[in-house]
C-alpha cells in the first residue's frame, strides 16, 4: 500500500467506552466506535475528548481535543473496538484517564498517514519508548513478523510490554526490568548484527533523534511516528507544522509518520510523546 491512510468521516462522533484498565503507569481505554471505519492504519491517530466534563472548569482547560494513536482496532458485531494507551500528563489526559464504562468518548479520526510497508528484503524492527509504544502494538499485530525493542523509565511503565505477544526485548532506565540501558543501545546492537532492517520508531524526542542518527550512520531506512501540538488534527490550523528537507509540512496531514531521511535533524529534538 503506497499511502497508508484511511479517511475519517467528516464529523465528530461519540464512541462508547467499553473498557478501562490500569496498566502500571498507563491507562488502556477501549471504546466502541459504531460509525467509524473498520480499518484505521497503524500509525494514524484520533482527536479525542470526553463527551462530558471536558473544559468549562475554572480555566476552561482542556478545551481542545487531544491527539492519540490507536494502539489496537478490532472489528466487533456492533462496530470497531479501539484501544488507546495513554499517560496522564495534563488536564486532557487526566480527564480521559477518569473515563468509566458507558461514558461517551468524542472522536474524530482516523487521521494522518500511518506506517509504510518495509523496504524490500528487510525485516521490521520496532523501537518504542514509553507511551510511544502505543502505535507499534497494532503495527506488530498486523504483520506479526517484527522484532520489538521497548524502553521504559521503570518497572511500572514497563508493564505495557505485556501487551506485546512477541516477547519484546525490554530496557529500563533503572534496570528494574530487562537490561539497564537505553532502548537505542538495544537498537545499535541489533543493527550491528544485521543491518538489513526497516526501523519503525515512536517515543520521546531524544530517543527519536538517536534512532534517526543511528539509522543514518548505517544507511538503514527508518520511519518515525512524531508529535507536535495539534489543535484541529485535520490540516486547518497549521499549528502542527514541522520543517523537513522539502519545507514545512503539517504533521497531522503529512505525518505523523515521516521518513527519517526527510527530516531536518533539529526537528526531532523538539517533538515527541
Ligand atoms: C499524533 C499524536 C499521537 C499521540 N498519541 C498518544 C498516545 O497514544 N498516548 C498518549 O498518552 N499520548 C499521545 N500523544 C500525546 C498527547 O496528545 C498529549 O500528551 C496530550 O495532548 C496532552 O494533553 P493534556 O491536556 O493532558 O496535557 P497538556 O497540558 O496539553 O500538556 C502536558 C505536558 O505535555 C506537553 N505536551 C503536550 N502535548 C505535547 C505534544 N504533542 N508534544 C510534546 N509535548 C507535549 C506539554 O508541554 C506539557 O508539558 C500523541 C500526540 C500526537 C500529536
Ligand atoms: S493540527 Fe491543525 S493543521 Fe495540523
Amino acid at each position: 500500500m503506497s499511502e497508508p491512510r484511511t479517511l475519517a468521516p467528516p464529523e465528530r462522533r461519540v464512541a462508547v467506552v467499553s473498557g478501562v484498565e490500569r496498566l502500571g503507569a498507563y491507562d488502556l481505554i477501549t471504546a466502541l466506535d459504531r460509525f467509524g471505519p473498520a480499518d484505521p492504519r497503524p500509525g494514524q491517530f484520533y482527536m479525542l475528548a470526553a463527551a462530558g466534563e471536558w473544559g468549562g472548569g475554572a480555566d476552561e482547560r482542556p478545551y481542545l481535543p487531544r491527539a492519540f494513536s490507536h494502539a489496537r482496532a478490532r472489528v466487533e458485531d456492533e462496530g470497531v473496538a479501539l484501544d488507546f494507551l495513554l499517560e496522564a500528563v495534563g488536564p486532557g489526559t487526566e480527564r480521559l484517564s477518569r473515563l468509566a464504562p458507558d461514558e461517551g468518548l468524542a472522536l474524530v479520526g482516523p487521521l494522518g498517514v500511518g506506517f509504510r510497508a518495509p523496504a524490500e528484503g528487510t525485516r521490521r524492527l520496532l523501537v518504542g519508548g514509553g507511551i510511544g509504544v502505543a502505535p507499534l502494538l497494532c503495527w506488530q499485530e498486523e504483520r506479526g513478523d517484527a522484532d520489538v525493542l521497548l524502553g521504559f523509565r521503570t518497572a511500572l511503565h514497563a508493564q505495557a510490554a505485556a501487551l506485546f505477544a512477541s516477547q519484546p526485548q525490554v530496557a529500563t532506565d533503572d534496570g528494574s526490568v530487562g537490561r539497564q540501558a537505553l532502548v537505542t543501545e538495544l537498537l545499535a546492537a541489533q543493527l550491528d548484527g544485521d543491518a538489513s532492517a526497516t526501523v519503525y520508531a515512536c517515543g520521546p524526542p531524544a530517543m527519536l533523534e538517536a534512532v534517526r542518527a543511528l539509522c543514518a550512520e548505517r544507511n538503514v531506512p527508518a520511519q518515525l511516528a512524531m508529535e507536535s501540538g495539534m489543535a484541529c488534527g485535520f490540516g486547518a490550523c497549521f499549528g502542527c507544522v514541522v520543517p523537513t528537507r522539502a519545507g514545512y509540512v503539517r504533521l497531522c496531514v503529512d505525518g505523523p509518520v515521516l521518513d527519517a531521511a526527510e527530516l531536518e535533524t533539529a526537528l526531532v529534538a523538539g517533538t515527541g510523546h
